[in-house]
């Protein structure tokens, strides 16, 4: 690692990286490596690869006590979940959700035809507001799926006072929150039915893979069918399917990863506060805040970059950073709505969104995680309030054509690197 004394020293101007090896967001936490062979070995002398399944049984249970919900249906990723879910609980024509999220959330909708009306976020939680969410009911809204984005909770008693009014299901996309609670009570249990996404990039992964998690034994039954192709039965399908199933590789994962999950999280939590402590009085910075009094997995450390305060845009700092090896990520540029095909179906969505546009101009996360040290931490700081103190000089080297890296990559290939 190579400290900055001079602008010349940053490796966007010709320096040498301050890191030799890349740094990135969501760089998969690993457990115990014996055990989880130790399971491999365990599932393949079984020959019980699939379908159902005592690793992926043992591995509902651990999820649905730890949730403290009724039932936890495991599935092959959280974006099938979604769909199943969705479908599951009858959506159809228009569903209500924000466009600051992963593709996902609104791909999912739009696979089965359902139109995602997108809805601006809380510029404080970054999460739908329940402000903008009544005025984009119509008659066709038959649902709002809310995004705990960040491990932050939904303004979720709001949100269900919304639903039960209007007549709307509500769920939730609880991708980023496993392990974390909101008004003291685990995420999992809110709405008709939530989803965990368990994805490698996730702080608690098995591989791919995801859930459903609900309390509604009715919904479980209807989602366990659809996820084995609507199968009830040797020869017996009742209902139309798909296959979600979770392999037993993948719930073997997830077991051992259940292990270590306090390891992970006292590892980004101490992260985060680092990060806190030393890029808190930086001019322009701000860093998104998790309540003390919530359980959170501290997955995300989420910067908003002004570039009136840091004297640097977001991109710019982002491209200084990758050129030191600090795989910063701009989450979730540019939007749903800016991305195809509901750019072409809205293409004036963006007037309704006002924070959401301007979050995704600012937002920006840093690398955490098993795989990064207090060290990378502090040296990631540093970097930054170097960049900060220095913006007029840096910013006009960057301009004045001796620029080493080229424009940053766009969104494709940004996500071949992370995912
Ligand atoms: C908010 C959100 N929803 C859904 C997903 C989809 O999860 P998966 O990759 O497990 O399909 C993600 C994944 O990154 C996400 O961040």
């Amino acid at each position: 690692m190579r400290k900055k004394k001079l602008v010349d020293d940053l490796a966007i101007l010709g320096g040498p990286p301050a890191f030799t090896d890349e740094l990135y967001v969501g760089r998969p936490n690993i457990g115990d490596h014996q055990r989880f062979l130790e399971r491999v070995n365990d599932l393949l002398g079984r020959r019980w690869l699939t379908n159902n399944g005592p690793y992926v049984q043992e591995f509902e249970k651990r999820v649905a006590d730890y949730v403290g919900v009724r039932h936890c249906i495991t599935m092959c990723n959280a974006t099938v979940a979604l769909e199943i879910a969705i479908r599951a609980l009858n959506l159809t024509g228009e569903v209500i959700v924000p466009s600051f999220t992963f593709i996902a959330t609104a791909h999912a909708l739009q696979w089965q035809e359902i139109t995602p009306v997108f809805c601006d976020v809380d510029p404080e939680t970054h999460n739908l507001d329940p402000r903008r969410v009544e005025e984009m009911i119509t008659p066709r809204t038959t649902g709002i799926i809310g995004v705990h984005l960040w491990g932050r909770g939904c303004d979720v008693d709001v949100l269900s006072e919304i639903a039960r009014r209007r007549r709307l299901r509500l769920m939730f996309d609880a991708a980023h929150a496993f392990a974390c609670s909101y008004k003291g009570k685990m995420i999992g249990g809110f709405g008709a039915a939530e989803v965990f996404s368990f994805h490698a990039t996730k702080f608690f992964n098995t591989f791919e893979g995801g859930a459903v998690v609900t309390n509604d034994d009715e919904l479980a039954t209807r989602i366990r069918l659809m996820r084995n192709f609507g199968f009830a039965g040797y020869d017996k399908v009742v209902y139309i399917g798909t296959n979600g199933k979770m392999s037993e590789v993948s719930a073997a994962m997830g077991l051992t990863s259940l292990e270590s999950m306090d390891e992970f999280i006292t590892v980004n939590r101490r992260n985060y506060e680092l990060y806190r402590e030393l890029l808190g009085g930086e001019s322009g910075i701000s860093l998104i805040s998790y309540g003390d009094s919530e359980k959170c997995n501290y997955q995300y450390v989420v910067l908003e970059v002004d570039e009136s305060g840091a004297g640097i845009s977001r991109d710019e700092l982002v491209e200084i950073l990758w050129a030191e090896n600090v795989i910063a990520r701009r989450y979730f540029y540019p939007g749903c709505h800016r991305m195809e095909p509901y750019r072409s179906y809205f293409p004036d969505a963006r007037l309704a969104l006002p924070i959401t546009e301007r979050l995704c101009r600012q937002v920006l996360s840093l690398p955490t995680g098993t795989s990064v040290s207090e060290e990378d931490v502090r040296m990631i700081c540093q970097l930054i309030a170097f960049v900060i103190e220095n913006s007029h000089e840096v910013r006009a080297r960057m301009g004045g054509g001796e620029k080493k890296v080229g424009p940053l990559p766009d969104i494709e290939e940004e996500n071949v690197f992370c995912r």
